[in-house]
């Protein structure tokens, strides 16, 4: 399964898409995480110190360009069937989850992260998952990324939204979009929720219920402040993962 995280900036993507890989990892998944996000964050939100260490898929674009050019003739981004084992070079592994990071991009120079997502984009319709393995996309804010298409090999899309009018607009912007590039499953998730009053005004606004709802939590808080992971935070969050994770294995 490939699910992608989306929503406007600072909704909590990053902080429930680590929290997501977490429950995974508790039922027995084998979870990779890509963070296609230009200013990468998961690394930390993981506790991966070495984050150094990973080769940015960016990185990809160039050693497959080396390649053909070495090749003549063969497709400048063409990903042979055997891209897991590729794959495993731009990976690195904490507690049995692995990462991997799309790569700051350039954009000052009206650069276009166009090759990057190009390979993002053909690695998440190549990639062959078993029921056990999971791709979990953590995305930058906002709506480019849909323009690019990068997202159109997932499964899912988890949309996240707080209980804001700007949110809701944007989330519902990100809906349309996806919808366009016809990805099959797309959902809500609210965060920084307080109360019955928070969800009624996001189901209104979205015209459906979120599958789930996060709690404004003190522990995550705290977490980002402290700098250690969000993963390690003992708060359930009102059983929202639990929600989450019923919702895509059910
Ligand atoms: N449920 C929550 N309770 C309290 N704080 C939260 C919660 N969710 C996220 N935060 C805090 O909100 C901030 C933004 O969260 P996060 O980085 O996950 O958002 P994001 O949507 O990934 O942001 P960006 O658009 O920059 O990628 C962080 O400081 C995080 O600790
Ligand atoms: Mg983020």
């Amino acid at each position: 399964m490939k699910i992608a995280i989306s929503g406007k900036g600072g909704v909590g993507k990053t902080t429930i898409m680590a929290i997501i890989a977490r429950e995974l990892k508790k039922l027995g998944k084998d979870v990779l995480i890509i963070d296609a996000d230009p200013s990468p964050h998961m690394a930390e939100t993981l506790g991966i110190t070495e984050s150094e260490r990973i080769t940015p898929i960016a990185d990809m674009t160039k050693l497959l360009a080396e390649r053909s050019e070495k090749t003549p003739g063969s497709p400048f981004y063409q990903l042979n069937p055997q891209v897991n084992d590729l794959l495993e070079e731009f990976m690195i592994e904490k507690d049995g989850m692995k990462l991997m990071v799309l790569g700051a991009i350039q954009k000052a120079e009206g650069g276009c992260a166009c090759p990057e997502s190009h390979v993002l984009r053909k690695m998440l319709k190549k990639m062959l998952l078993t029921a056990d393995e999971v791709v979990l996309l953590d995305m930058e804010a906002g709506v480019e990324h849909l323009g690019r298409g990068t997202v159109a090999g997932v499964d899912h899309l988890l949309i996240v939204v707080i209980p804001s009018k700007s949110s809701i607009r944007t989330a519902l912007k990100i809906k349309k979009l996806a919808g366009e590039v016809q990805i099959p499953n797309i959902s809500f998730v609210g965060n920084l929720v307080q109360d019955e009053e928070d969800k009624n005004f996001l189901e209104e606004g979205l015209d459906v219920r979120p599958i789930a709802f996060f709690p404004d939590s003190s522990a995550v808080r705290k977490a980002e402040r402290n700098e250690t992971p969000v993963i390690n935070i003992d708060d359930q969050l009102e059983d929202a993962p639990l929600k989450l994770i019923k919702y895509f294995f059910p």
